[in-house]
């Protein structure tokens, strides 16, 4: 997969301008506060479905403006494709692909696929469980639709259990024939969702370990497990809805969902030891920088074609050895990397310069 162009109508400080973009790697250079990093959301915003640093998805309108707009044209199998998104203040946002409106999350996410990795994503082993489920449900939803459907469906049920337990345990009666209704339908996307993280994370492991040993030369060894309710008798509906049936009161008593995906994790561990708890910074970077590459290789195991790298800042957060270790392994893709430094990059030989300037692309 391949990014032509990106049409920058308005995003963020970013004016009205547009980049083309080559094979191997594209350097996205300039001082601090140009809006580098402005362009990298703007692009990865066609691959999660929203930008990924928001609180409010108009905040990417230019504080000046009432709207924004990024049009671009990706290649994929030798198709073209073009894909638009434009925000306006007070309405919902509007999303097309070749030229056609589409609605849903789930039919934007998953045409165009990129990794992104930036030193936020350290988070990965270092922060909560939350930041590991979210990296997966990323990930996943890049190459599975139905898992975009099933993990939104599971929300929203996951919500409705969440208002009728609060209830029960406010006017103490609780309406046992609505939870068992609840289980029924939460059962399904529940098993969906364990199913593809756990497979997921299969591959990730074996990702990892390979990405750790070559950058440690056989010193370390790396793993990742999905890790979920071990209550679970068997991958079956009935043993997922009988999860959700036979806690009720449990539940009531502590006042919220106490089982299913939202509880789940995964355990990266580094020589047999939890990385979030026993690694140094950098062997957290390095287990970081080998999730992010496992990302893009399982998305070329998927679909059959590396997907975009972005890469945010990251070099400067890496040393050099882990640095030239990543430039290695990214041989043909295309790589759209930030940096304050525009000559980081020559000896890697660099395909493309784009310098940004208060916003405006040159
Ligand atoms: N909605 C917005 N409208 C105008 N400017 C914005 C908006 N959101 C962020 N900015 C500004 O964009 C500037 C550039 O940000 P960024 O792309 O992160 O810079 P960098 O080049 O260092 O990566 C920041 O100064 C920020 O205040
Ligand atoms: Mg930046």
């Amino acid at each position: 997969m391949k990014l032509l162009k990106a049409d920058i109508k308005a995003y963020r400080n970013l004016k009205e301008g547009t980049v083309e973009f080559t094979d191997g790697i594209n350097v996205i250079w300039g001082d601090n506060a140009q809006g580098k990093t402005n362009l990298l959301e703007a692009i990865y915003v066609f691959a999660r479905g929203k930008p990924y640093r928001m609180k409010k998805e108009t905040d990417v309108i230019p504080f000046s403006e009432s709207s924004a707009g990024v049009d671009i044209v990706y290649e994929s199998f030798g198709r073209e494709v073009p894909m638009s998104v434009y925000y306006r203040r007070g309405e919902k946002r509007k999303m097309k692909i070749s030229g056609g409106e589409v609605t849903r999350a789930s039919e934007f996410i998953g045409n165009f696929r990129a990794v992104m990795f930036c030193p936020d994503h350290l988070s990965i082993i270092k922060d909560s469980p939350s930041q590991r489920r979210l990296f997966l449900d990323v990930a996943i939803s890049q190459t599975d639709k139905k898992y975009v459907y099933m993990l939104k469906k599971y929300t929203q049920i996951l919500a409705q259990r969440a208002a009728l337990i609060k209830d029960a345990a406010e006017s103490k009666s609780t309406n046992y024939g609505v939870f068992d209704v609840l289980a029924q339908q939460i059962a399904i996307p529940c098993r969906y969702v364990t199913e593809r993280r756990m497979a997921y994370c299969e591959k990730l492991g074996a990702y990892m370990a390979t990405s750790i040993d070559e950058m440690s030369e056989g010193k370390e060894k790396a793993s990742a497990e999905y890790s979920f309710d071990t209550s679970l008798s068997e991958m079956t509906d009935e043993a997922f809805y009988k999860l959700f049936c036979d806690n009720v009161d449990k539940e009531i008593q502590y006042k919220m969902n106490l089982y299913g995906v939202q509880r789940d994790d995964i355990e990266i561990m580094l020589n047999g030891k939890s990385s979030r708890f026993y690694c140094s910074q950098g062997q957290q970077r390095s287990l970081s920088l080998a999730a992010k590459l496992a990302e893009g290789e399982i998305a070329k195991e998927e679909t059959g074609e590396y997907p975009v790298y972005l890469f945010d800042d990251v070099l400067s957060e890496l040393d050099s050895k882990r640095a030239s270790y990543l430039l290695s392994k990214l041989g043909e893709r295309q790589v759209i990397i930030t940096s304050c430094n525009e000559e980081l990059f020559s000896p890697f030989g660099v395909s493309n310069k784009i310098n940004i300037c208060s916003g405006r692309i040159k």
